[in-house]
C-alpha cells in the first residue's frame, strides 16, 4: 500500500504536484476512490443535494455528516480525509464550531475539517485550528450562502468590496490563509481571479469552477461520474453515465424476472439427496 497521505503532504504540494480531491458519501465509493489514488476525499454537504435530493446543502445536519464520514472512514486508506461542517454548525459562535469539528474528528474519523466564508469566519477558523484540528477554507461560490447570492452563482465577475465581488474575495483568501486554514477551496470564480488568489498565498488552493491554475482541483463524486439526473454544471466534466447505466440494469433485471428467465438453474440451490446407507459403507470401506 502506498504511504498515507497527511495533512503536511497536502501543503507540501504547493506549487508542485496537482491535488487531486473528489467527494464520496458512504464505503463503496470512499473505497473505489481511494484505490484509484485520490490523495483527498471530501465528504461534502454536498450529500444534501446529491444523495439525499434537496435543492440546497443548507437542511445537512451534524448527525448525517457523522454518519456518512464514519462509512468513508472505513474505506479510506491512502487519502486525507476531510469533513465539511454543515450549515449553522459554526456560524453561531466560536465554541460551538470547535465542539462540532471535534465530533467530526471523533465520531466521524475525519483528519480535517472545511467551512464556508472569508473574513468573517477567520476567528473561527483560529479557533478550530488552535485546538489542532486542521481546517480547509472555502470562498467564492458559498453554496450555505445560496439565498444572499440568490442562487448558485459565479462570483468575483464584477470589482468591489462587496461580499461576492472580485476585491472581497481576495480579503477572504487572505483572510482564511492568515487564521491557520491549512488549504483552501476556491468555488466558481473567474479563472484569472483564482489564478492571483493561487500566487498569493502559501497554502494550496483547491479549485471547483475556478480555471486551470489552481494547486489541485475537486468534483463532487456525482457529476464526475454522470450520477445524477439533473443538470452537470458547466465546470464539470462527466468521465462516466452511471445513471443510464444503472437504469438499463435496473430494467434488464426487471424484464428477465418477468419473462422468468432469471433466476436460472444456476442461480439456485438444489436439495441434498442422502446418500443410501449401503453405498456409504461400501465407499468407506
Ligand atoms: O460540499 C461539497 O461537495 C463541496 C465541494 C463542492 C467543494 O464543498
Amino acid at each position: 500500500m502506498e504511504r498515507k497521505i497527511t495533512v503536511p503532504d497536502i501543503v507540501k504540494r504547493k506549487g508542485g504536484d496537482p491535488i487531486v480531491a473528489l467527494t464520496a458519501y458512504d464505503f463503496p465509493f470512499g473505497r473505489i476512490a481511494d484505490a484509484a489514488g485520490v490523495d483527498l476525499i471530501l465528504v461534502g454537504d454536498s450529500l444534501g443535494m446529491v444523495v439525499q435530493g434537496m435543492d440546497t446543502t443548507l437542511p445537512v445536519t451534524m448527525d448525517e455528516m457523522v454518519y456518512h464520514c464514519r462509512m468513508v472512514a472505513r474505506a479510506r486508506r491512502r487519502a486525507l480525509l476531510v469533513c465539511d461542517l454543515p450549515f449553522l454548525s459554526y456560524q453561531v459562535s466560536p465554541a460551538e464550531a470547535v465542539a462540532n469539528a471535534g465530533r467530526l474528528v471523533k465520531e466521524g474519523a475525519a483528519e480535517a475539517v472545511k467551512l464556508e466564508g472569508g473574513v468573517s469566519m477567520a476567528e473561527t477558523i483560529r479557533a478550530i485550528a488552535g485546538v489542532d484540528i486542521p481546517v480547509m477554507g472555502h470562498i467564492g461560490l458559498t453554496p450555505q450562502s445560496v439565498h444572499r447570492m440568490g442562487g448558485h452563482r459565479v462570483q468575483g465577475q464584477r470589482r468591489g468590496e462587496r461580499p461576492g465581488q472580485r476585491e472581497r474575495i481576495i480579503e477572504d483568501a487572505l483572510a482564511v490563509a492568515d487564521a491557520g486554514a491549512f488549504a483552501i477551496v476556491l468555488e466558481g470564480m473567474p479563472l484569472d481571479l483564482a489564478a492571483e488568489i493561487t500566487t498569493r498565498l502559501s497554502i494550496p488552493t483547491i479549485g471547483i469552477g475556478a480555471g486551470p491554475h489552481c494547486d489541485g482541483q475537486i468534483l463532487v463524486l456525482h457529476d464526475v461520474l454522470g450520477l445524477c439526473d439533473r443538470f452537470t454544471p458547466k465546470f464539470a466534466k462527466r468521465y462516466a453515465e452511471l445513471w443510464t447505466a444503472a437504469a438499463d440494469a435496473i430494467s434488464a433485471y426487471a424484464r428477465e424476472v418477468r419473462s422468468r428467465s432469471f433466476p436460472t438453474d444456476g442461480h439456485s440451490f438444489h436439495s441434498l439427496v442422502p446418500v443410501p446407507r449401503d453405498e456409504k459403507v461400501a465407499a468407506e470401506g
